[in-house]
């Protein structure tokens, strides 16, 4: 069981990061209330990692991100340009649900935050897609808008990340998905030119 006054040497691979992860406590309420953690799915050498806020009721329940109607509309997003979501790597910035879906506090972001990073290390993207303001200002630790973050790539250790409006704020304004279908194009091209380079 790891406690904040307890550093822990970084973790070798994803099975034992989430191993540790299923027994964190860090966070007491979420710790308490949680059916289970929500670690990750994915390629572990998958070349794009999505990050996105973190679980719902779905997920909590299935121990899956983004698997409930969010994750739905997440997966016509990842069919519409042509990946397969086994091929990505799926994650969040905390890896328990807040209860009452509230978004999570500072603290909670901070404690989850070794977890978000291990994770990044061990998979090494070379792109990471921010889904929603809390993912984009927790990985890039910025206070400006999603609409100023969107459209443009921003570097995070040796990963380039695109910022996008997140699938549940699209499913209450269906106008956003002209947008983040900009911002997918934009990576998508992205990839095509990194890989002619
Ligand atoms: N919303 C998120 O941000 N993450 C999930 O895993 C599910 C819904």
């Amino acid at each position: 069981v790891t406690s904040p006054d307890q550093p822990v040497l970084p973790a070798k691979t994803l099975t034992e990061l989430a191993e540790r992860v299923a027994t964190c406590t860090r966070c007491q309420e979420l710790a308490e209330q949680r059916t289970q953690t929500v670690f990750g799915v994915g390629n572990p050498n998958a070349k794009i990692m999505f990050i996105g806020e973190a679980p719902g009721a779905d997920e909590d329940r299935q121990g899956e991100p983004f698997v409930g109607k969010a994750g739905q509309l997440l997966n016509r997003i990842i069919e519409a340009c042509g990946w397969k979501r086994p091929d990505l790597y799926i994650c969040n910035i905390l890896r328990c649900r807040p209860p009452g879906n509230r978004n999570p506090t500072p603290e909670e972001a901070s404690n989850c935050r070794e977890y978000l990073d291990g994770q990044i290390e061990l998979v090494q993207p070379e792109y990471i897609v921010c889904w929603g303001s809390v993912a984009a200002k927790n990985l890039l630790n910025q206070d400006v808008s999603i609409g100023k973050m969107r459209g443009k790539f921003f570097d995070y250790r040796n990963a380039k990340v695109l910022c996008t409006y997140h699938p549940s704020y699209l499913l209450r304004n269906p106008e956003a998905k002209k947008p983040v279908w900009e911002d997918m194009k934009l990576l998508m091209a992205k990839i095509e030119s990194d890989a002619r380079d």
